[in-house]
């Protein structure tokens, strides 16, 4: 018997294959995936040899993880494919949400409110300071901020034995008043690295590898869905090319000098305030 093959014949059948498939989310995941790549597929007249080339690259991805090292994260960032889902994912009314980024470590000291979560003498002394609300505009009490940064090198503690363990990271809760202040230093421009696979694609597609200057949060409360976001400096000149596509309008803030009100041991003072939505009962994690 001879099987003649068409390229629609051939999608049916494999979607035909997994349509029995019992966990209704992940049926849907794979009919999506399968539908989507054999378009690909199509659409791009792919050649045998580029799909492998396409294999071997995500093989080498992959031998470049290690416990520091997420390759598979850095291609989804590059690919603009973590900013997509982040968006996706965003509640209503709440602050907008951007990319984790490889660098966050859980279990950061727990700070004061104002204090220092870096080295002053590391760059330009900066205040950060503002509520976490609700939708409606109070103030959350008991709200963590969890924030890190760069260094004034442009690199993270992790990536620079130079830098004291939890460099530039702290957390903060909030009391009554919903209010939050950390000093710290003016975040730099840095880039991301290109020493591995995902740096072939910057090459071959003339990309530059800079993220705009940012400083991470990860912003929670109980009841309330968290919220992983950056400050960026709206004077940066990557605002508009960010290495990771990360940049949103409404997270770009002011790094002011301190007026006659402010305290005078910092250079800069970025008022922002955080907005948390309430977590639905029953959403899917
Ligand atoms: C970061 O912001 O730390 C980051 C995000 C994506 C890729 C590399 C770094
Ligand atoms: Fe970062």
């Amino acid at each position: 018997m001879q099987i003649v093959m068409d390229t629609d014949k051939l999608t049916d059948e494999v979607l035909r294959a997994y349509e029995r498939t019992p966990d209704p989310r992940l049926r849907e995941l794979l009919a999506a995936l399968i539908k989507h790549l054999h378009a690909f597929a199509v659409e791009t007249s792919l050649t045998t040899q580029e799909w492998i080339d396409g294999i071997n690259f995500l093989t080498a991805v992959g031998h470049k993880c290690d416990p520091q090292r997420q390759e598979f994260i850095l291609l989804s960032d590059v690919l603009g494919m973590s900013s997509l889902v982040e968006t996706i994912n965003a509640a209503e009314g709440g602050t907008e949400p951007t990319v984790l980024g490889p660098f966050y470590l859980p279990g950061a000291p727990r700070k004061q409110m104002g204090e220092q979560i870096g080295r002053a003498e590391d760059g330009e002394p900066t205040l950060i300071r503002g509520l976490v609300t609700d939708t409606h505009g109070h103030p959350l009490t008991g709200a963590t901020l969890d924030v890190w940064q760069g260094n004034a090198n442009g690199l993270y503690d992790i990536q620079d034995a130079a830098q004291p363990e939890f460099n530039l990271r702290g957390v903060f809760t909030t009391g009554p008043d919903g209010a939050y202040s950390f000093r710290t230093i003016r975040p730099v421009s840095y880039p991301v690295p290109i020493d591995g696979p995902v740096g072939d694609i910057f090459r071959a597609s003339g990309r530059h590898n800079w993220r705009a200057a940012h400083v991470h949060a990860i912003v929670s409360a109980p009841g309330y869905r968290p919220v992983t976001t950056h400050i960026f400096d709206s004077q940066n000149e990557y605002l508009s090319s960010d290495a990771v596509f990360g940049v949103r309008d409404s997270l770009v803030q002011e790094f002011r000098p301190p007026g006659a009100s402010d305290p005078n041991d910092v250079k800069y003072v970025v008022d922002v305030d955080f907005v948390l939505a309430p977590e639905p009962a029953g959403r899917r994690a």
